[in-house]
Order: C-alpha cells, then sequence, then structure tokens
C-alpha cells in the first residue's frame, strides 16, 4: 500500500503557488501534516482527495496515476473536509444514508456497517437527535464515521480537531490511533500537541513547501542540545523576543521562563533542558527545514 506525491504544486492564480513540489511517499500509519494557516494542507488533501487538480506533477496510487485513474483511489478513500457541513435536520442513519448513496455504498451492506460505526464512535445513543443539535466532538465523529463508510484504505482528515474542548480532542486522537493499522491516515493540524502522541511520521509546511518529513523521534533529536530554560524579568520579555527564538514562557515568582531554541548557549545562567515537539516545530520553521 503505497501513496506516492509526486512533485507536486498548485496555483490557484498566477499571483502566488499555494503548494511547490511536494513530494512524499506514505505507507500505513498515521502521518501529521503539521503546519500554520495557509501552509497548503488543504490544498494537499484535496488533491489526495481528488477533488482538486495539482497544476503540476502525479500522485501514484499503488503504482496508479491517479490524475488518469481517479476511481482507484476513490474506492478506498474516506474524506473528511476541514469545513464539514452537516444537515441539522437530520438523524445519524438518515445522514450516514445520505452519505453512503453519493458513495455508490450499496444500501443493504450499510445498515449493519452505519450501527457498527456509530457505536465504535460512540454514538449509539444519539440515534433519534438530530446532528444540530450536536457537539463540536459529536459532529466530528459523525464526520469520521461517513467517512469510514466504505472501510478506506486511505483516510484524510483536516484539521479535525479545531472547535474541539480539550477532552474531545483527547478522544479524537485516540480514535484515530484505533483506527490505524493497515490503512494510511493523514491528519492535519497546526496544534502540535494533536499529533505529538499519535503520528508515525510528521510532515512539517510552511507557505506551500515541504519542510520536513521525519519520524518524531528524529525530529526531536534534531533539536537536543538546542533547547534552553532562562529566568528573565517581565520586563526583559519584548528585547527577548527579538533576540530569542521563544518556543515557550512560563510565569514564575521570581519572573518568565523562557524556553529557547538556540544553538549556542544564549546567556551563561541558561539551562539545557530536554526538546520537545513544539521546539522542534518552531526551529524547522525558522530554518526553512534546513537542520
Ligand atoms: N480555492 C482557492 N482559491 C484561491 N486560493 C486558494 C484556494 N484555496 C486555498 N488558497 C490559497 O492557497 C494557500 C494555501 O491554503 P490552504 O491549502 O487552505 O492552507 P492550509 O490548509 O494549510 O491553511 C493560501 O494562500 C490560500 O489562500
Ligand atoms: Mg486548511
Amino acid at each position: 500500500m503505497l501513496l506516492e506525491i509526486n512533485g507536486i504544486s498548485k496555483q490557484y492564480n498566477k499571483a502566488a503557488w499555494a503548494l511547490q513540489d511536494i513530494n512524499l511517499q506514505l505507507k500505513p500509519g498515521i502521518i501529521g501534516l503539521l503546519g500554520p494557516n495557509g501552509a497548503g494542507k488543504s490544498s494537499l488533501m484535496r488533491i489526495l482527495a481528488t477533488i482538486t487538480k495539482p497544476t503540476t506533477g502525479t500522485v501514484f496510487w499503488n503504482g496508479m496515476n491517479i490524475g488518469k485513474k481517479p476511481d482507484e483511489l476513490r474506492r478506498v478513500l474516506g474524506y473528511l473536509p476541514q469545513d464539514f457541513g452537516v444537515y441539522p435536520h437530520l438523524k445519524p442513519i438518515e445522514f450516514l444514508e445520505y452519505a453512503a448513496s453519493l458513495k455508490g455504498v450499496s444500501s443493504r451492506q450499510t445498515r449493519t456497517r452505519m450501527l457498527e460505526l456509530l457505536e465504535l464512535l460512540n454514538l449509539q445513543d444519539t440515534l433519534k437527535r438530530p446532528i444540530g443539535s450536536f457537539s463540536g466532538g459529536m459532529r466530528q465523529r459523525i464526520g469520521i464515521a461517513q467517512a469510514l463508510l466504505n472501510d478506506p484504505k486511505v483516510l484524510i482528515v483536516d484539521e479535525p480537531t479545531v472547535g474541539l474542548d480539550p477532552e474531545e480532542r483527547l478522544r479524537f486522537r485516540s480514535i484515530l490511533t484505533d483506527l490505524s493499522g493497515e490503512r494510511i491516515i493523514i491528519f492535519s493540524t497546526h496544534i502540535v500537541s494533536d499529533i505529538e502522541a499519535t503520528a508515525d511520521q510528521i510532515a512539517i509546511m510552511s507557505k506551500g513547501r515541504l519542510l520536513v518529513k521525519s519520524d518524531p523521534m528524529v525530529l526531536l533529536r534534531s533539536v537536543q542540545g538546542k533547547v534552553w530554560s532562562v529566568v528573565i524579568s517581565e520586563h526583559e520579555l519584548q528585547d527577548a523576543r527579538a533576540k530569542w527564538l521563544i518556543s515557550g514562557t512560563i510565569r514564575r515568582e521570581d519572573g518568565l521562563q523562557l524556553r529557547i531554541v538556540s544553538v549556542h548557549q544564549p546567556t551563561s545562567q541558561a539551562m539545557e533542558v530536554s526538546p520537545n515537539l513544539e521546539d522542534a516545530y518552531l526551529y524547522v520553521r525558522h530554518n526553512g527545514g534546513e537542520q
């Protein structure tokens, strides 16, 4: 099972490139697509979901060019778009029936599958309620349910945790982990903590480019020895921001404790601390992927 992204670029209008020469090889597991707003995550996902065509480049699904044979991928694809809209008056089963009919999933198998999915996503007690009355987390779970109707080999979820509270976020992540296995799951977010515990691979994007694709441990190692803790007083913060790459601040009784990402020890009092993925993400974005 292999999804190959070869030299994908996308231009919506002449002024700017939304994606530039993206190359990725995806195998079963969870890949976290991490990047700030405007990085190109949704554009790449829409291309993979065969909704949009790239301006140049090719996507191969098990060696087949999906520009020529989109159905080969569509049959095994589940997609939860970023702007996933539900029909507020429909109840879960009605909505899933509608989604199944759009996907061409046969209705005889679907009823059982739907009930299984609703149970898997812990929505079995909501069957009589219209989706409009659901919380954000419940809606996202219905979104995942529709994406799973055809038991996809490739599952694409675009910023699924936006608008969820911390508990719902946690639950959503564990659902994705449960679903991984013999599937390629592509999960986009701009929040590091969404993927640090779940992703097998992390791809960092910025301004239409892929900066890094790596194992989370390798990414962490790349900032080993480059993360420092420094305590400053509150009025020094502005200067500090101008001088250093700051990945976190904590208020303490004796001042502000900063986490600083720097190749060199920033001050003689600075203590080296062990890196986290937030530090690595900041470092990679700042260095444009050069390590
Ligand atoms: N349909 C579109 N038409 C024109 N520009 C677009 C369209 N979709 C996205 N863009 C532009 O492409 C760039 C990447 O956007 P997007 O793929 O949505 O990034 P992300 O999902 O990482 O926030 C942005 O500059 C955005 O304004
Ligand atoms: Mg997006």
